[in-house]
């Protein structure tokens, strides 16, 4: 009767003053395992728009003035975990990723017109659960754990929560088996089953390694390096070169003398038979020693 009165009254009120009640619908209670990714799906109605400032904080009752939030659209920092799927019109989802044992509690959400009016925090909230691993379970048809050769069996890991995006790991005897869904069916079985069996939640993914290189000054230097030794080689090749034409006549004799001495053997050694006979004299090796020198100082400078 009373209810009935106060929509009646609520219906008349808008119809008056054209005023609509303000709201902010969240969902039930949630549990989940540690290391699992909630999203908290939520929807609000202002009563003043614009909204100008959207925040979520935990374990608040109102969550205003300088309660620590965990999300606040006023803040260009925040906790990364925390991600905030929604805008400023009517969409207030959140979401939590990589749930710690910390973040269960009541969380709540405010939204804050420009004008004091149309300020409002559901004080209701949702509740977060967050259950860790010693929570899990095995739950098994066989009671006892004594089964017989050739018969089958199912073990089932259970947790008070939805798994939502973890993939179950099972172990026995702490060596991990290939298989990954919440129940292990072996058939049929052999004396080598037996053992001590377990189960693990993890994520798929492993956690991203971000790396970052930073450049330093060095590639700047570069250039510096390269011009220095343009310069130094220039100066050395014009030494080169000057001692060269200097001392042609000079050099040309004492190399053909050094010549004739070590190569003659070398020649006859390499003209037996089924070898490539060269016809080469000390004194044209020597020439062209000295072309190749000088060509080859030219290339470099
Ligand atoms: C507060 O949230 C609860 C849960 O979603 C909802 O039932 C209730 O209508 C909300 N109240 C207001 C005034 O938004
Ligand atoms: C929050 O930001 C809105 C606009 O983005 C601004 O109008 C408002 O004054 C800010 N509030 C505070 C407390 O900084
Ligand atoms: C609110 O936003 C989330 C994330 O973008 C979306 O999944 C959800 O459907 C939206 N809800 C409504 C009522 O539009
Ligand atoms: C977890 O949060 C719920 C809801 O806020 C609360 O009832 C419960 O006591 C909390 N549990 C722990 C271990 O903090
Ligand atoms: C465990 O198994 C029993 C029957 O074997 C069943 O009644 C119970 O609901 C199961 N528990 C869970 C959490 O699956
Ligand atoms: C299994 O656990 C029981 C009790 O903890 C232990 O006595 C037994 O040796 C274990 N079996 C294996 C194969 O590790």
């Amino acid at each position: 009767m009373t209810v009935l009165m106060m929509v009646v009254f609520l219906e008349l009120l808008v119809l008056i003053t054209g005023v609509v009640p303000q709201s902010v619908i969240l969902p039930p209670a949630v549990c989940a395992m540690t290391h699992s990714t909630v999203t908290l799906g939520c929807s609000f109605t202002p009563r003043i728009t614009p909204i100008v400032r959207v925040r979520w904080c935990k374990d608040h009752p109102l969550c205003h003035k300088t309660t620590p939030t965990v999300y606040d659209s006023n803040r260009t920092k925040s906790n990364s975990r925390f991600l905030y799927l929604g805008d400023k019109t009517s969409n207030c989802t959140l979401q939590i990723q990589n749930l710690l044992k910390p973040d269960n509690g009541t969380y709540r959400f405010r939204m804050e017109a420009t004008e004091e009016a149309g300020h409002f925090t559901n004080q209701t909230g949702v509740q977060i659960s967050v259950k860790d691993q010693t929570v899990l379970s095995i739950n098994t048809s066989s009671d006892n754990g004594e089964m017989f050769e050739g018969q089958d069996v199912t073990l089932r890991c259970t947790a008070p929560c939805t798994f939502y995006d973890l993939k179950v790991t099972w172990l026995k005897d702490d060596h991990t088996l290939s298989e990954t869904s919440p129940t292990l069916h072996i058939s049929p079985l052999t004396a080598g089953d037996s053992g001590n069996y377990s189960c693990s939640l993890k994520k798929s993914l492993s956690h991203r390694y971000q790396l970052q290189v930073t450049a330093t000054g060095q590639q700047s230097e570069l250039p510096l390096i390269l011009g220095v030794t343009l310069g130094v080689s220039v100066v050395l090749c014009g030494v080169i070169l000057v001692f060269i034409f200097k001392r042609k006549p000079a050099a040309v004799d004492d190399h053909q003398a050094a010549t004739a001495m070590e190569l003659e053997p070398q020649v006859r050694d390499i003209t037996t038979p089924g070898d490539v006979s060269l016809n080469l004299t000390p004194h044209s090796c020597s020439q062209l020693t000295h072309v190749t020198t000088y060509f080859l100082v030219l290339a470099i400078c």
